[in-house]
């Protein structure tokens, strides 16, 4: 069925993929977020470094059941080309089939030797993370890397109005494995493929990053953790803009703020060490 109606222009194609490309970024977005989308096109994902034809951005987004919206979406599809919309309807329960949907396109269309994933409300600091992973990353294979949540983080929630619970039904252990939070988390191309099979073999549950690390363990990938991607907003000073690779919570105004102290971090902290590790 044509979910756009039958009065709407035919659905627009799916965004084309740079080929050879080091890095695509994956940008989880609801239907109704043009705004946040406008913002991360003119700073962040705007290409301006020297590593801008090594990487390029997506946004994922599903169906929404407003047509006011769909028919928008269709629109910025047209406009810009950066949307990879998905046949399932965009709910936040809905979330790891919109990762699920990101990842299979990656590895059938795209094949970049990295992905990021993110959300809409995170920078990305896309004037050093692909220069970092040309230069410095030596993890070439199995990588799978973020900020990791604590133990007690780790439990999983069990009532039933809450925006992540999981039945035992869908999930029996009462703790997830280590894993990196939806904020932002680095893998290889090998092990988007690798957690492609072993989704095949897993229950989905919708705590989409909680379910990335159960797939990664299944595969035998084990989780890198990194303080470059960053849970927290604080002020960063424009040299932590060295070394951050991803900061979640931003409102429209510092994602500008960001990307004015990623580009002076450029020339402006030539006295702070480099830190070349994951760590
Ligand atoms: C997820 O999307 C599918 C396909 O559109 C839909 O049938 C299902 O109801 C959605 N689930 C939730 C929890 O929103």
């Amino acid at each position: 069925p044509n979910v756009w109606g039958g009065a709407g222009p035919p659905r627009p194609a799916p965004p084309r993929p740079l080929s050879p490309s080091l890095l695509l970024i994956l940008v989880t977005s609801a239907p109704g977020n043009s705004e946040p989308r406008q913002v991360i096109r003119r700073t962040w994902a705007a290409h301006e470094g020297q590593t801008a034809n090594q990487w390029q951005s997506v946004f994922l987004v599903g169906q929404s059941a407003d047509i006011g919206v769909a028919h928008g979406i269709q629109r910025e599809q047209q406009e810009f080309g950066d949307i990879l919309i998905g046949n399932y309807q965009d709910t936040y329960r809905n979330l790891t089939l919109k990762v699920m949907h990101g990842f299979k396109w990656v590895a059938e269309r795209c094949r970049p030797s990295y992905i990021l994933k993110t959300d809409d409300d995170c920078f990305v600091n896309t004037d050093r993370l692909p220069e970092f992973l040309l230069e410095h990353n030596t993890i070439k294979t199995g990588l799978y890397a973020g900020s990791l949540f604590s133990r007690e983080k780790r439990q999983v929630i069990r009532e039933p109005s809450s925006k992540w619970y999981v039945s035992r039904q869908d999930y029996r252990p009462d703790e997830y494995p280590p894993y990196a939070s939806g904020i932002g988390y680095i893998l290889s191309l090998d092990a988007v493929e690798r957690i492609l099979w072993a989704a095949e073999h897993v229950h989905p549950i919708p705590v989409e990053d909680a379910y990335v690390g159960i797939l990664a363990e299944k595969a035998g990938i084990r989780v890198k953790s990194s303080a470059r991607f960053a849970k927290h907003n604080v002020r960063w000073r424009v040299c932590n803009y060295r070394y951050l690779m991803v900061i979640h919570h931003l409102s429209p105004q510092e994602q500008e703020v960001a990307k004015g102290n990623m580009l002076q971090a450029r020339s402006a902290c030539h006295e702070s060490l480099e830190v070349t590790r994951w760590k």
